[in-house]
C-alpha cells in the first residue's frame, strides 16, 4: 500500500475501509445558533438535555435563548446521572416517551449526550431494555429506523459522543459498564464551541485530555484494516474497521494537539487551549469512530465497573466513581511497554507529537519511551497513581482481568493478541507508575 507499509496488504485480510463522517459546525458562538439549526431540522418540540450544573452555565441559557426564538418549544431535562447507568437511561427514556417530542438537543458531557441518544432510541422504538445493548450482555438489536434528530452540543471534549453512534453507561446489576452501538444513534449535527470549556474543572480537563489522545493513540495503534479478516458480507465492515489512512491522519493531528496544549490546560489555561483541545477531541473521535480504540479501553470498562471508594475531586458527584478517561490512563503506560513493539514506529510517533525527545530512542524501547512521556503528564496534571491510585490492590486483578476478557470487540482490534494471560500481565504493571 502506497499509503503507509503499516497497511501493507495480506492474503485473507481485509482489501478496503469506509469513512464516516459527522456533520459537525465548530467555532466560537455556534452554540447561538442551534435554534436556527433545530428548526432547519423540522424540529418543532424539543427536550433539552442537561446535568444540573450544566442548566446553572450561561451556555444553557444561550441554547433555550435561541430554540425560543427559532420558534422551538423546549422542555429541559436534568434528571440525570452523571457516568449515566441503565436506571437513568429508563428515566430519561420515560421522560421523552412522555414528552411528546420531535427533536432533541443536549448540551454536556458524554453523560448528557449519551442519555439524550438513549432518550430518543427508546422513546422512537420502545423494546425491553437490553434488546439494544451489545451483545452478549444485551440482543444487539438494530435500531428499525431512523431516530428523530439530536444536535448535540459538547461542554467537555472527550468523548466525542457528538461523532459517534454510540451510547455507554452502567449496567447496574453486573457492576459493567456496556453500551448501545448503532450508526442510527449518531446526532444529527454536532455543535462545538471552544468557549463553553472555559468553566471545566481542571480535573475533568485532564481526565478528557487523556481520553482524546488515547482514542487518537489506540485508533493510530489499532491493528490495520489490512489485516482484519475479510467481512463475508462486505456491506457489514464492523465499527472497528482498524487502523486506516484515513483514521491516521486525524489521529495523528489530535495527538499533536494534545501535546502542546494539555500540560498548559491544566494548569494554567489559555483561550487558545480550549480551541485546541476542543478540535483535538472531534479529530480523535473522527480517527476512533473509524478505527476503533483497544486494549486501555478494553481495560477501562473493569476499572470503572468494579469501582470501589474511590470519589474523583472535580466531578459534580458524591457517589464512587472512576471517571472515563482516569479508567482509560491508569491503564495505558502499560500498554504501551507492552504492545510497543508490534507497531514501534507508530510509538515513537506519539511520543515525540506528546512531547517527549526520541532522538536515539531504539525501535524496542518506542512503548517503554511514550509510557514513561505519559507518566510524566499525568504527574504534571494530578492524575492518580495507576490503578492504586483509584483503590485497587494486587486481589483485585482476577476480578479485573474476567470484567475486560469479554471486551472482544475492542481487544481484537489490539496491534497483537490479547487475552486473560496478557490482561493480567497489563492489570499487574498498571497498579503504580511511580
Ligand atoms: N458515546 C461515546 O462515544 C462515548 C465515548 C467515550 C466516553 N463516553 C462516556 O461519556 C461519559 C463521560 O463524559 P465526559 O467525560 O464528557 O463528562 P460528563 O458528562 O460525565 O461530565 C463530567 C463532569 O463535568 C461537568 N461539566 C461538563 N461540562 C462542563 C463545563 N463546560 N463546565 C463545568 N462543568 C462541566 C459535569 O457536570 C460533570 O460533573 C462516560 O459515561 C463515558 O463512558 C461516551
Ligand atoms: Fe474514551
Amino acid at each position: 500500500m502506497a499509503l503507509s507499509p503499516y497497511f501493507t496488504p495480506s492474503p485473507d485480510g481485509d482489501h478496503a475501509f469506509t469513512v464516516e463522517a459527522p456533520k459537525i459546525k465548530f467555532g466560537h458562538g455556534s452554540l447561538g445558533e442551534v435554534g436556527g439549526d433545530a428548526k432547519a431540522l423540522g424540529v418543532t418540540r424539543a427536550a433539552l438535555f442537561c446535568d444540573p450544573k450544566i442548566a446553572e452555565l450561561p451556555a444553557a441559557e444561550t441554547v433555550q435563548a435561541g430554540l425560543k426564538a427559532a420558534g422551538v418549544d423546549v422542555a429541559l431535562y436534568t434528571d440525570m446521572e452523571i457516568e449515566p447507568t441503565d436506571r437513568s437511561f429508563k428515566a430519561a427514556a420515560d421522560f421523552a416517551r412522555d414528552g411528546g417530542f420531535d427533536g432533541y438537543i443536549s448540551l454536556g458531557g458524554g453523560s448528557t449526550m449519551d442519555t439524550a441518544k438513549a432518550a430518543n432510541l427508546y422513546a422512537s422504538y420502545p423494546d425491553d431494555f437490553l434488546a439494544y445493548v451489545n451483545a452478549p450482555i444485551g440482543a444487539a438489536k438494530p435500531v428499525p429506523g431512523p431516530l428523530a434528530p439530536h444536535i448535540a452540543c459538547p461542554t467537555t471534549f472527550g468523548t466525542a459522543s457528538e461523532c459517534t453512534g454510540i451510547a455507554i453507561f452502567d449496567l447496574l446489576e453486573m457492576e459493567a459498564k456496556t453500551g448501545i452501538a448503532n450508526a442510527r444513534l449518531r446526532p444529527s449535527l454536532g455543535v462545538l464551541d471552544p468557549g463553553v470549556l472555559e468553566s471545566l474543572p481542571a480535573p475533568v480537563i485532564a481526565a478528557n485530555g487523556f481520553d482524546v489522545f488515547s482514542h487518537a493513540f489506540e485508533s493510530l495503534t489499532a491493528r490495520p484494516y489490512s489485516q482484519r479478516p475479510r467481512p463475508e458480507d462486505p456491506t457489514r465492515r464492523p465499527l472497528s474497521q482498524g487502523a486506516n489512512p484515513y483514521s491516521d491522519l486525524a489521529c495523528k493531528e489530535a495527538i499533536r494537539l494534545v501535546g502542546d496544549h494539555l500540560v498548559r490546560a491544566v494548569n494554567d489555561p489559555q483561550p487558545e487551549d480550549y480551541e485546541a483541545l476542543m478540535f483535538a477531541g472531534m479529530l480523535a473521535g473522527i480517527g476512533f469512530g473509524n478505527a476503533g480504540c483497544h486494549v486501555p479501553h478494553a481495560m477501562s470498562y473493569a476499572v470503572a465497573g468494579l469501582v470501589k471508594d474511590y470519589i474523583p475531586e472535580g466531578w459534580a458527584t458524591n457517589a464512587p466513581m472512576v471517571p472515563h478517561g482516569i479508567s482509560v490512563i491508569v491503564n495505558a503506560p502499560a500498554v504501551f511497554r507492552f504492545i510497543g513493539a508490534a507497531c514501534p514506529e507508530r510509538h515513537l510517533l506519539g511520543a515525540k507529537a506528546m512531547g517527549a525527545d526520541v532522538s536515539g530512542v531504539a525501535p524496542e524501547e518506542a512503548g517503554a519511551a511514550l509510557a514513561e512521556r505519559i507518566v510524566d503528564m499525568m504527574r504534571q496534571t494530578g492524575m492518580p497513581n495507576g490503578l492504586q491510585g483509584v483503590g485497587y490492590d494486587e486481589s483485585d486483578i482476577d476480578d479485573l482481568v474476567a470484567k475486560s476478557a469479554p471486551q472482544r470487540r475492542l481487544l481484537d482490534n489490539a496491534p497483537q493478541a490479547i487475552h486473560e494471560a496478557e490482561l493480567r500481565t497489563l492489570f499487574r504493571d498498571a497498579m503504580r507508575y511511580w
